[in-house]
């Protein structure tokens, strides 16, 4: 009875594909199994490690799939770095039907390539590509494309434990017309480059904060937990605010209560003494104006699993905090991310005042005790299943 009915529904979804929606595309992901390969002729020097400025330099080759209303998605297709080609028209380039992913590999002390709990990025980009209306595809089969990717150029993994290699997922509508609809044309694609370390002397440096709640990053109902390029573009001119004002980074406030959301383009952790006495470390729950970071869940997963201080997610405003610096009862703040791992933060410039943040003057303890663990397990010098091996 039961394979009768599954026959029936292959029956309908072959009939039918229209009224299944995102469904139809669904099954018909591309699949790793079916990558062909064009291998470059020509191959680039790999850079000194210790030269690296983010995002400037790539590896050999990169990967493409495309996928159209009428076919569906076509083959992944691993070929020689090179430029896109786009119709004037494509609809990336006008409403901003793109989204993208930021992960890592790193290479381990055994030589071994791993990825960093990547099924994650693979997850939040398919919740992007749903909000983007953009076809759907089989997560597993994306990760599989990218760890070939990352296989076939594995020397551009530095051989360094300071160095790794960047992962940027893309995925643009290409429909070759105006009109601001649901993209026919679209098209995914993977580039990937050596990084060097965030923090380039090998210290942790702290950053200093404006927080003007005149500017917004998101906004419930909005976009701000997906990760799309139309989030990023509008924030580099309160960057550039930021930097006239002699600070170095920006920390999103939201609403009348002024909530303390995200700082840059990290997360933002809290370690305090409650005004109960008790340690605790906080950051803003996932509502729909915060991205959730990679980093910051293994943070909190981490967190939970030492059960040594308690562990909250929730709204958290400016004028808590400030009471909290005032009273002295704040240990710790940091950023979190794939860029730094964890980013103490070190002042914060509100309405015309600097406030100090005595992060680093508390070790950062908590911060260095997480920078440990999670790059411990990133280069292999630790076990465990958040790690995936590439080669
Ligand atoms: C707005 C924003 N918040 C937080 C993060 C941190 O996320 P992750 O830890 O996955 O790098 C990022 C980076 O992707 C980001 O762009």
């Amino acid at each position: 009875m039961a394979a009768l009915r599954t026959v029936v529904q292959i029956w309908r979804l072959q009939r039918f594909p229209k009224a299944l929606g995102s469904v139809r595309f669904l099954s018909s992901s591309f699949k790793a199994s079916d990558i062909t390969v064009e291998r470059s002729k020509t191959l680039q020097p790999k850079p000194d490690p210790s030269t690296l400025v983010f995002g400037k330099q790539f590896s050999d080759h990169m990967l493409t799939i495309s996928w159209s209303k009428e076919d569906g998605w076509a083959t992944p297709q691993i070929k020689p770095f090179q430029n896109l080609s786009l119709h004037p028209a494509s609809s990336a380039l006008h409403y901003s039907i793109e989204l993208f992913e930021g992960m890592k590999a790193f290479r381990g002390v055994d030589g071994h390539v791993r990825l960093f709990r990547p099924m994650l990025n693979m997850e939040r980009m398919y919740r992007s590509t749903e909000r983007c209306c953009l076809p759907l595809f089989d997560k597993v089969q994306l990760l599989e494309c990218i760890r070939k990717l990352v296989e076939l150029d594995q020397e551009w993994v530095p051989y360094s434990t300071d160095a790794s290699l960047y992962i940027r997922p893309t995925f643009i509508g290409t429909e070759p017309s105006l009109g601001v609809s649901r993209a026919g044309h679209a098209l995914l694609y993977v580039i990937v480059g050596p990084v060097g370390p965030y923090f380039a002397t090998g210290a942790f440096n702290p950053v200093s904060l404006l927080a003007d709640p005149s500017y917004v990053r998101a906004w419930r109902g909005g976009v701000g937990e997906f990760k799309i390029g139309g989030n990023y573009g509008p924030t580099i001119a309160v960057q550039s605010e930021a930097q006239k004002q002699g600070c170095q980074q920006v920390l999103w406030l939201y609403g009348d209560q002024e909530e303390i959301t995200e700082v840059g383009t990290m997360n933002l952790f809290i370690y305090w003494t409650t005004e109960a006495g008790e340690r605790e470390l906080l950051t803003p729950p996932l509502d729909g104006i915060i991205l959730p970071g990679v980093t910051r869940q293994s943070l909190l997963d981490l967190a939970r699993k030492w059960n040594e201080f308690r562990v909250t997610e929730r709204t958290v405003t400016m004028k808590e905090l400030l009471g909290a610096l005032n009273s002295g009862r704040v240990l710790e703040v940091f950023g979190s991310g794939t860029a730094c791992v964890v980013c103490p933060v070190g002042s914060l410039l509100y309405k015309g005042q600097t406030y100090k943040i005595p992060t680093m003057s508390n070790g950062p303890d908590l911060a260095k005790r997480f920078h440990k663990e999670l790059t411990d397990i990133q280069y292999g010098r630790q076990q465990s299943d958040w790690t995936t091996l590439v080669a």
